[in-house]
């Protein structure tokens, strides 16, 4: 009797719980914004700090990828592919070559610093492997400031376009707020 009591009262903790995470996952905010990468040409948003001596004859791109080699960014995220496009924030952080293999592999660390809509003067906090050659890239967010305090959530990118001095970086950012 006992027994049947105590698997009931699992049941309906596990549906209460059940429940409830489908209705956080309903209340998730969804952010999409493009980032505009630019770690070379004559005004970079991402600036090699350290690293393996560069080959000066080697290319560019050669260079930027070595191993070991970590970059501050302060990159702007806007609403649309444009770089015109009205600014939603800046992606102001680190990132590290971090792969030893030829697969071009990031170490992000950094924080999405929102400047304008409801989101204005909030942040997210962003750590995670980025294999920049994969088509859809997932990074967990791993916290966040005012509005989205003690948030979780995940960040999917891709690649939009890349020329030779920018990369633009497509964002759906999902955030589950803590309340
Ligand atoms: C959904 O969001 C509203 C308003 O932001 C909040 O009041 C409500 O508690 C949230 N619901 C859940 C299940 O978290
Ligand atoms: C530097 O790069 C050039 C061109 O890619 C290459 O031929 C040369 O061997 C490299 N030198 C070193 C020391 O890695
Ligand atoms: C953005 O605006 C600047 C200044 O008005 C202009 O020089 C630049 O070409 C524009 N960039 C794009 C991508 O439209
Ligand atoms: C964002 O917030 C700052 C500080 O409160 C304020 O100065 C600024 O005008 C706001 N920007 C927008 C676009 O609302
Ligand atoms: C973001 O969401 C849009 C619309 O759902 C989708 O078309 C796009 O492929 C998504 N991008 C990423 C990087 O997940």
């Amino acid at each position: 009797m006992a027994y049947t009591k105590t698997l009931l009262c699992f049941v309906f903790v596990a549906v209460f719980m059940a429940s409830l995470s489908d209705a956080r996952k309903r209340n998730a905010t969804h952010i999409q914004f493009y980032m505009h990468d630019a770690p070379s040409g004559s005004n970079p948003s991402a600036v090699r700090v350290a690293g393996q001596p560069t080959n000066s004859t080697g290319s560019e791109m050669g260079a930027m990828f070595g191993f070991g080699s970590i970059y501050v960014m302060d990159n702007s995220l806007t609403a649309t592919p444009d770089a015109n496009s009205t600014l939603i924030g800046r992606a102001q952080g680190l990132y590290a070559m971090s792969s030893q293999e030829n697969e071009l592999s990031l170490l992000m660390t950094l924080t999405y610093n929102f400047v304008s809509g409801i989101y204005n003067g909030s942040s997210l906090s962003i750590v995670g492997q980025n294999p920049v050659m994969n088509e859809v890239r997932e990074m967990p967010v791993v916290g966040g400031t005012r509005v989205f305090r003690l948030a979780r959530g995940f960040a999917l990118a891709k690649t939009h376009s890349m020329d030779q001095v920018t990369a633009v970086i497509e964002y759906n950012v999902t955030v589950i707020p803590y309340y």
